[in-house]
């Protein structure tokens, strides 16, 4: 794994909008050598909140949108329109915004299937698994080294984002369940903790395969689970401590989130 940075803000609205810099940062940094570019999108409050501050941003225009690929972390296995939905929540924050009026092309929004196209988080996981195997040939020539990367069938992930719930959680990714040794790309999940039931997910190997990983997260509940992640606690107590990136893995964190309190 590569380098390991945790940087922090001194609040959640604050957080959002360096967030919303970095990413538009890193996507024109990456497009002035390569394309396309591939980002992973999470939801969650501070997720969502760092789209809408993307969306707000004068550079949104600076942007070549025809060459970014936008796909998610997990999804709550709803029809498709469901407010729940993070696809929902994230065209409404930027995506529709970003399609009608920056040229980024409808097709390079890839969202994972839910009941409205498919019968089961099974079939979801496999079909999205499919889509991500074909855009596993968009490897850079300019970056030959990042071989190791091969052998998971995925695009080359620029940045993927991701939120942590409370109890450590990494995309559908929770501690103690059985989810947590998902083989493959993506994977299925029933029986969530935290509702709806029925999810998919990337898995481990598939997060793991990105550039940059970020993980944003904002709020004094999560501060224990950050120190138990930044100490290398177990992955199956601390999901979020498996969520690393092949060159960087970002902590953004807010103060709240940043200092743990003594119980
Ligand atoms: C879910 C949530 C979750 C979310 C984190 C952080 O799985 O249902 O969307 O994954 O990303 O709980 O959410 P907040 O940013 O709202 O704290």
């Amino acid at each position: 794994p590569g380098v390991r940075l945790v940087v922090v803000h001194p609040d959640k609205e604050v957080l959002a909008q360096a967030a919303a810099a970095r990413l538009l940062t890193r996507v024109l940094d990456v497009q002035s050598v390569r394309s396309p570019v591939h980002v992973v999108l999470t939801g969650g409050s501070v997720g969502i909140a760092t789209l809408a501050a993307v969306a707000a941003s004068p550079l949104v225009p600076a942007v070549d949108w025809s060459g970014v690929h936008l796909w998610w972390g997990d999804e709550r296995f709803l029809p498709d329109g469901d407010p729940d939905r993070n696809e929902t929540q994230a065209r409404e924050a930027l995506l529709d915004g970003l399609v009608a009026e920056h040229g980024l092309p409808a097709a390079n929004v890839h969202p994972m299937p839910g009941p409205t196209s498919v019968a089961t988080p099974e079939e979801g996981a496999a079909a999205y698994a499919e889509l991500l195997r074909e855009h596993a040939g968009d490897r850079p020539d300019d970056h030959p080294d990042e071989q190791s990367e091969g052998t998971v069938a995925v695009p080359a992930f620029d940045v993927l984002l991701l939120g942590m719930g409370p109890d450590g959680h990494v995309a559908s990714l929770f501690p103690g369940h059985e989810v947590l040794a998902a083989q493959g790309t993506t994977t299925g999940v029933h029986a969530s903790p935290k509702p709806p039931p029925e999810r998919v997910s990337l898995t481990f190997d598939a997060i793991r395969s990105a550039r940059e990983v970020w993980i944003i997260a904002a709020g004094a509940e999560k501060a224990e689970q950050v120190a138990a992640a930044l100490a290398d606690g177990p992955v199956s107590e601390v999901p979020a401590a498996g969520a690393v990136g092949q060159a960087r893995t970002l902590w953004l964190l807010d103060a709240a989130a940043s200092t743990t309190t003594p119980k």
